[in-house]
């Protein structure tokens, strides 16, 4: 898929803090000028926040996993259609609150389905786009649990079903997280979340900048 603008994503751990920096990125760029897209996944676009409440709902304990696998690429796929490829097209920067390497990472490792299917959907899903540059939001898998647990206890709300997967699947997301960052290093970039937000937001901008400038 041709395209023009900058397409940079952010990943990393449930509580990792990505969503505040992808934020401040946008302000960042905005504030010099360029028009930037922000987006989030699962979800997005009006079909894709539909999506979202069935991946996310803590009732909804029987989904299975390639059926959740499915779902994650079915908002994606209407993400990029809908959004992304032609906000791209019209060269602007697109931000996106996770994106196939979460799927990779939580479906493919997590889950066990195995990174050869997640990458078939990618390629019906997404026909070739991938990120210029990818920012993981490193932090381990009990310190995401804490902050996971301690955001869903301060505002309760049903959105917690991957949540409440166990310390071992987390472990395994972590692990597959540092794996494709060794695998990728030119693309998938390491930023330390546990430092403060404003080291984290420098360390954001050590990376973006060269390709904004
Ligand atoms: P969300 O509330 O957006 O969490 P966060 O702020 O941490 O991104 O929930 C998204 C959840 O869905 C998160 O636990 C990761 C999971 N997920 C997958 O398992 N596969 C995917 O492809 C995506 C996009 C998210």
């Amino acid at each position: 898929m041709a395209s023009q603008g900058l397409f940079i994503t952010f990943e990393g751990m449930d509580g990792s803090g990505k969503t505040t920096q992808m934020h401040r990125l946008a302000a960042r760029l905005r504030g010099l000028g360029r028009t930037v897209l922000e987006t989030a996944e699962p979800g997005g676009t009006p079909i894709g926040t539909k999506i979202r409440r069935i991946l996310l709902d803590s009732a909804n304990q029987e989904l299975c996993a390639s059926a959740e696998l499915l779902l994650y690429f079915a908002s994606r796929a209407q993400n990029v259609d809908e959004w992304i490829a032609p906000a791209l097209q019209r060269g602007e920067v697109v931000l996106a609150d996770r994106f196939t390497d979460s799927s990779l990472v939580y479906q493919g490792y997590g889950r066990g389905l195995g990174a050869e299917n997640v990458l078939a959907l990618d390629r019906i899903a997404c026909r070739g786009l991938k990120p210029n540059v990818t920012i993981l939001v490193d932090i381990g898998a009990e310190t995401s649990l804490a902050r996971a647990h301690a955001r869903n206890a301060a505002e309760p709300h049903c959105e917690t079903r991957m949540d409440e997967q166990s310390v071992e699947f987390h472990q395994r997301v972590y692990e597959a997280y540092h794996a494709l960052a060794e695998r990728e290093p030119e693309r998938v970039k390491v930023v330390d979340g546990r430092a403060s937000f404003d080291e984290i937001e420098r360390a954001v901008w050590a990376v973006v900048g060269a390709y904004v400038r």
